[in-house]
């Protein structure tokens, strides 16, 4: 299988609704996709990716700014990853992996120095990623501690950064 990673473009915006409810079997990710893309102060374009296989879209990663709020209320930018879905007749093949890689790559690029994940325990480490206590870091929700994570995508990323995160309001929605 070759997978090409890429921006998505307005014309895969139907097929990536798409494929977050056939992945989540439900279609709340897929309208917080939509709600994030029209808030211009947290959607990053470039941090849109689609996987493709023979000009379909079989797979989909989004990456949002977010804030970490410190004790004295300074905010420090960082990113959600959220969220991240494969077609199921293609889960396993490492396009997940592709897309975490590549999106990471553009995040650092881009000149974000971390990134924060909530989701599977046996999943996202294996790129890094770990539990955000590690750096006092917390959610702004309850949440068993190893499932809130994140990785530095620079040395010292999060050093001397610690508080609780704060997500742009479309994440209410799930
Ligand atoms: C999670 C997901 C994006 C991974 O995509 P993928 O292309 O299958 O990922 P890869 O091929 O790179 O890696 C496969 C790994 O995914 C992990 N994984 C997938 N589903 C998982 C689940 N429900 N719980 C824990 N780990 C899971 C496993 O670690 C698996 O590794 P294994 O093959 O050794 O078991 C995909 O399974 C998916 O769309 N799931 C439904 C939606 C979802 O849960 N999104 C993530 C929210 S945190």
């Amino acid at each position: 299988m070759h997978i090409e990673i890429k921006q998505e473009s307005r014309t895969d915006y139907q097929e990536v609704f798409d494929v977050n409810v056939k992945a989540f079997r439900q279609d709340s990710e897929a309208r917080l996709v939509d709600a994030l893309r029209k808030n211009d102060e947290v959607f990053v374009p470039e941090l849109s990716l689609v996987a493709m296989d023979n000009n379909t879209v079989i797979g989909h990663i989004l990456f949002t700014k977010i804030a970490i709020i410190d004790k004295n209320g300074e905010a420090h930018i960082s990113l959600a990853l959220a969220p991240m879905a494969v077609h199921p007749a293609c889960q396993k093949k490492d396009v997940g992996g592709q897309l975490i890689y590549e999106g990471l790559e553009i995040a650092r690029q881009l000149g974000y120095k971390s990134v924060i994940v909530l989701g599977h325990t046996d999943y996202y480490p294996k790129f890094g990623f770990k539990p955000a206590s590690f750096w006092k870091i917390q959610a702004p929700f309850d949440v068993p501690d190893a499932a809130f994570m994140a990785i530095e995508l620079v040395e010292n990323g999060l050093t001397n950064i610690s508080g609780t995160v704060r997500y742009p309001k479309e994440f209410d929605m799930v």
